[in-house]
């Protein structure tokens, strides 16, 4: 008999609501096994509310949630065995040392004390961490306690990790860091499925969904949210010196005109009538170096989870 695959994850028509405020609207998605899946939204899209369903920590209010074949009619404690959870507020105990921390989530988790001191040799192992295990975690520099964090969130081996936010505020060195070992766990056959709001660490997922006010608005790899969200060139104003003030915003009401926003010093614009950018193009070539562009993640974002439509 062939073994059918099993998805790390499969959500269908999940809605979570908080008395009347819906934060989780009706979304179906999967997750396949040793996947890097990527969860971007605004803040409230509802990343952590969906999160923390499939973590068996919040009871949906109607849908089906499934953590590596097991569901929520099998228990709680049968999906929280699956899942390794590093939350979004910081999970280590500030005045516990590692090796309390360590003590505290295995007693949490039911760790018996061999397989505790296993891992936790493995575990510091694979963060490189070399500091006495009686270091108490304030005393750690930030980009060291979220991958102590993360050594803590799967003392128990789990199959699929979830990461709210993990490198939020840590330097860009650490973040590096961070992500070399997120992509060593889904080569060792982990599941990832990571909240960021990095663009550079969304495109190293295979797979990203899109969030906006509870739903799914897009769901595909970076290159193809890119093509599908752009199929048109993007085109790169920046400015030569000062611009007249009014420039911008006719360009914004030009009919010819898709969308113009700004990125920093410059802008990006698309057109809706190509035809109309060999005139326009002259026009305004005394005012901006022009060039054009491929879309970043940081566009698609802009434009889908933003709602930025003109
Ligand atoms: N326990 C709760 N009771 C009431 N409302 C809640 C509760 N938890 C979350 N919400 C609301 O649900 C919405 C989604 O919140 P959630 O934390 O899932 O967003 P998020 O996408 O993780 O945002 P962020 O990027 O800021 O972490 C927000 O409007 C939030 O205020
Ligand atoms: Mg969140």
């Amino acid at each position: 008999m062939t073994n059918i695959p099993v998805n790390a994850v499969d959500v269908s028509n999940l809605t979570v609501k908080f008395g009347d405020f819906i934060a989780v609207k009706n979304i179906s998605f999967s997750v396949e096994k040793g996947e890097i899946f990527g969860f971007l939204g605004a803040n409230g899209a509802g990343k952590t509310t969906t999160i923390r369903v499939l973590c068996g920590l919040l009871l949906p209010t109607s849908g089906k949630v499934k953590v590596s074949d097991v569901t929520y009619d099998q228990g709680i404690e049968a999906i929280k065995a699956k899942v390794g959870y590093m939350s979004q507020k910081f999970t280590l105990y500030n005045d516990l040392s590692i090796q309390e921390n360590f003590a505290f989530t295995a007693s949490l988790r039911k760790i018996p004390s061999d397989t505790l001191k296993r891992r936790t040799k493995e575990l510091l192992d694979f963060i490189g961490f070399s500091k006495p295990m009686n270091t108490l975690v304030r005393d750690l520099p930030g980009g060291i306690k979220q991958q102590v964090s993360l050594a803590a969130s799967i003392l128990h081996d789990p199959e699929i990790i979830f990461l709210d936010e993990p490198t939020a505020g840590v330097t860009p060195v650490a973040r590096a860091r961070f992500w070399a070992l997120i992509k060593q766990l889904a080569k060792d056959g982990k599941t990832i499925f990571v909240t960021t709001h990095y663009m550079d660490e969304a495109e190293q997922c295979g797979r990203i969904a899109l969030m906006r006010t509870g739903e799914i608005i897009a769901l595909d790899g970076p290159e193809n949210l890119k093509k599908t969200t752009f199929p048109d060139p993007i085109i790169e104003l920046n400015p030569k010196g000062t611009i007249p003030s009014e420039l911008i915003e006719q360009l914004r009401n030009n009919k010819a005109v898709d969308s113009i926003d700004s990125y920093g010093m410059k802008y990006h614009l698309i057109m809706k009538d190509s035809q109309e950018w060999n005139r326009l193009s002259i026009e305004i070539a005394p005012f901006f170096v022009i060039r054009q562009i491929p879309p970043s993640l940081e566009d698609v974002f802009i434009r889908l989870v933003e709602g930025v439509t003109r």
